[in-house]
């Protein structure tokens, strides 16, 4: 009884607090006058989401903690998981950050690219957007609108990934408009991402450059240029990568890995129990299977890397989707995103 009475006072606050919200009309734009828009709009301390080669950014003034408090409320994100500072060049460093040789041999190598480096902050970069963190995390992305809409803004933009909190990572403007409709007044649309996936995360504020997130610059490509460099294992702490403790990449349908080998008693399993489900393999694979409801990966792990968020919202029009295990070492990054969205659900 008591049980029931607090449930029904905690939803009829969840609607109030609906109600109190105001829906904004939000428009998808590619032209100039969009990005000019959208500058304007970053520059009073709004968001705008925006194209970047690895998915889309819930875009805000870095500088402003009123901005960057707004992009915690919008996706619903805990507080204390820090943004990603996003500027146009290597000259904007010294202006937030202590720029470090290491860092700039990176920068030489990769950048604008999809890498992203941790290094000690300066003061004028609020908590608010490093989640209260000594250090901040920037990267230079290479898309060219994203370049224009920062060169335009005058400001670093922080910007996580621009969907609702836990959910998969958005790779066109329609899936930023599925999950942030109402909630943003602009969504910049550039197309499709090309790499697809986050970019790498390398904290180089410790002895060892240590990559915190895999993404389409691995570890071996770092260490040809800093001569040394280690992948993050074992348990996560909090003063490490305060993001990875969080769930992520997850489709609101129920997902299974499974063997090569073993996709097609996992599917006969599921149809048996009347579930409906999608299987995600490589093309090699699908070709030796006879299941109808499918979704390939491609053939290469850049393309797995492409197509791996597309296909996990796709599968949410199914009841669950089985996903193949991907073995060999380039698939570390896809596999990455893989694990977190089956969460290690096996069949
Ligand atoms: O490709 C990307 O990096 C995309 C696009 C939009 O640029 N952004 C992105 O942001 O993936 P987000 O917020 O979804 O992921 C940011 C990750 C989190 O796991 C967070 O913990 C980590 O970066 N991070 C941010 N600042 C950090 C810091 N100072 N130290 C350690 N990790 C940090
Ligand atoms: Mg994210």
């Amino acid at each position: 009884m008591i049980k029931n009475e607090k449930r029904g006072g905690k939803k009829r606050q969840a609607r109030f607090f609906f109600r109190k919200r105001k829906k904004l009309e939000t428009r998808i734009g590619s032209k100039t006058e969009d990005i000019i828009e959208a500058a304007a709009l970053i520059q009073k301390g709004e968001l705008v989401a925006f194209p970047t080669e690895t998915v889309y950014g819930l875009g805000g003034n870095a500088l402003m903690k009123e901005a960057s408090k707004k992009i915690y409320a919008v996706k619903g994100r805990p507080s204390d998981n820090p943004l990603i500072v996003h500027l146009a060049s290597w000259d904007f460093v010294k202006e937030i950050a202590y720029p470090t040789a290491e860092a700039k041999a990176l920068y030489d190598a990769f950048c604008p690219g999809p890498l992203t480096m941790v290094l000690k902050k300066l003061p004028v970069v609020p908590p608010e957007t490093t989640g209260g963190r000594e250090t901040v995390a920037i990267r230079f992305p290479s898309h060219p609108v994203a370049r224009a809409l920062i060169e335009k803004s005058g400001c670093p933009i922080a910007a996580p990934s621009a969907n609702l909190s836990k959910h998969v990572s958005p790779t066109s403007a329609s899936h930023v408009f599925d999950d942030l409709c109402g909630r943003i007044p602009l969504i910049l649309d550039g197309g499709p991402c090309s790499v697809g996936i986050e970019s790498t995360i390398v904290d180089l504020t410790g002895e060892i450059p240590t990559v915190l997130r895999p993404g389409a610059i691995t570890k071996e490509m770092i260490e040809s240029v800093l001569g040394r460099a280690r992948r993050f294992s074992g348990e996560v702490k909090e003063a490490l990568a305060p993001g990875m403790k969080y769930k992520h990449y997850s489709p609101r349908v129920p997902c299974y890995l499974s063997s090569a080998e073993n996709l097609e008693n996992a599917l006969a399993f599921l149809a048996k129990k009347g579930v409906r489900p999608v299987v995600i393999a490589r093309e090699e694979t699908l070709e030796k299977l006879s299941f109808e409801n499918r979704i390939s990966l491609g053939s290469s792990p850049e393309e797995a890397q492409n197509r791996i968020y597309a296909a996990l919202r796709s599968a949410e029009a199914f009841d669950a989707a089985v996903i193949e295990n991907l073995t060999a070492e380039g698939y570390l990054a896809a596999m990455d995103r893989i694990k977190k969205a089956t969460g290690g659900l096996e069949l």
